[in-house]
């Protein structure tokens, strides 16, 4: 059976971004057709400057989040990365198989690291090895299938170079796996800054929908989006990518065809009232469930206690594995 992996940080609240890219799939698809794991990776949130009880609140709440949005602990396995040991133990073998120059060339590394510098921040150095614990938390499983946006295609495939030089050199040990998209919404972008990703820890909210924004909150941040100064509705992702963000959203809401929608429309602010209300709907149901889980959380517990277990199960042997393959002496 396919295996497949994902996750998300607790790095903010989840976003329509995190949603549209990554979990809606995971809910409607991907714990349908496979053997499946989604993990709130919580060791990659302490990659930049953190505060313990912050993290520790958002790791519960996107663990509430990704149940109230669909996924069924009897069809998959959710849990906390922390607590299962296998990552951080196959994250510091790869780390003695990726290159310093291979980390330095990722996107988001040279991006985040840029950022934190502008504000006066050191970078740590789990922000440069981040994606070889990605590539740990994905090879431990023996994973063919990674869900995800846009954003993490580089990831992935640092994950595959590493798969297979780790196979070729020390023996045949680990799955190659493949990173998969939406066929829409795979970069949601910011409505205020149309150039970049939604992503949960700008600092201005204005631009960036969270799962758990009120109905209010939600239509005015979509009447207020940033759109462009052109005529007509175009689906323009260069051009007017303000207006084909709005289309992206629309259409994956609605399961349709952003091109198509686009001669739909007549006036940004048709378009927008649509797609604020198709927002609001999609979202209602996974708000609702959620306030119903956040009252429990003895139950969330539970599922991720199971869950980890379940996890560390699956990954111990072949973490072993590895260790006995590249040259250490079994335990015994
Ligand atoms: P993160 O919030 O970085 O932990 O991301 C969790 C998942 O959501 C990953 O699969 C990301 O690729 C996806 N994701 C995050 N932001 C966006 C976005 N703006 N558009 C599409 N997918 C996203
Ligand atoms: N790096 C991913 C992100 O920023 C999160 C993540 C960590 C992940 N480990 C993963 C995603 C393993 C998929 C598989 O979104």
């Amino acid at each position: 059976m396919t295996r497949i992996f994902s996750g998300v940080k607790p790095t903010g609240h989840l976003t329509l971004g995190n949603y549209l890219g990554a979990v809606r799939r995971w809910v409607e698809a991907d714990q349908h057709k496979a053997d499946a794991l989604f993990s709130v990776v919580d060791l990659h949130a302490l990659t930049v400057e953190h505060e313990p009880a912050r993290v520790r609140r958002l790791s519960r709440q996107a663990a509430t989040l990704l149940l109230a949005a669909g996924l069924d602990p009897e069809r998959c396995t959710l849990f906390v990365q922390s607590h299962v040991d296998e990552h951080a133990r196959l994250s510091y073998l790869l780390e003695c198989l990726a290159t310093d120059g291979e980390v330095r060339r990722m996107v988001q590394y040279k991006e985040k690291g840029t950022r934190a510098r502008a504000a006066g921040e050191s970078v740590r150095l789990s922000l440069l090895t981040y994606p070889v614990l990605m590539a740990a938390d994905i090879l431990a499983y023996g994973t063919d299938e990674v869900p995800v946006g846009d954003d993490q295609t580089q990831h992935v495939e640092l994950t595959r170079d590493l798969a297979v030089r780790f196979n070729q050199r020390y023996g045949h040990t680990f799955t190659v796996p493949k990173a998969t998209h939406p066929k829409v919404a795979a970069r949601v972008m910011d409505l205020q800054e149309p150039g970049s990703k939604m992503g949960k820890s700008h600092e201005s909210g204005a631009g960036i929908i969270y799962l758990l924004d009120d109905a209010d909150v939600v239509r005015r941040k979509i009447m207020r989006a940033v759109t462009d100064s052109g005529q007509g509705v175009e689906y323009d992702r260069a051009g007017s990518p303000g207006v084909a963000n709005l289309l992206d959203i629309l259409s994956a809401c609605e399961n349709g065809n952003p091109e198509a929608l686009a001669g739909v429309y007549q006036s940004y602010g048709a378009l927008k009232k649509d797609t604020a209300e198709a927002v609001v709907e999609l979202l209602r149901p996974v708000r609702e469930r959620h306030a119903e889980l956040a009252a429990d959380p003895a139950y969330v517990d539970e599922v991720l206690r199971s869950g980890a277990r379940r996890a560390r199960d699956m990954a111990r042997p072949l973490v072993d594995r590895a260790y006995q393959a590249i040259g250490l002496l079994p335990a015994g």
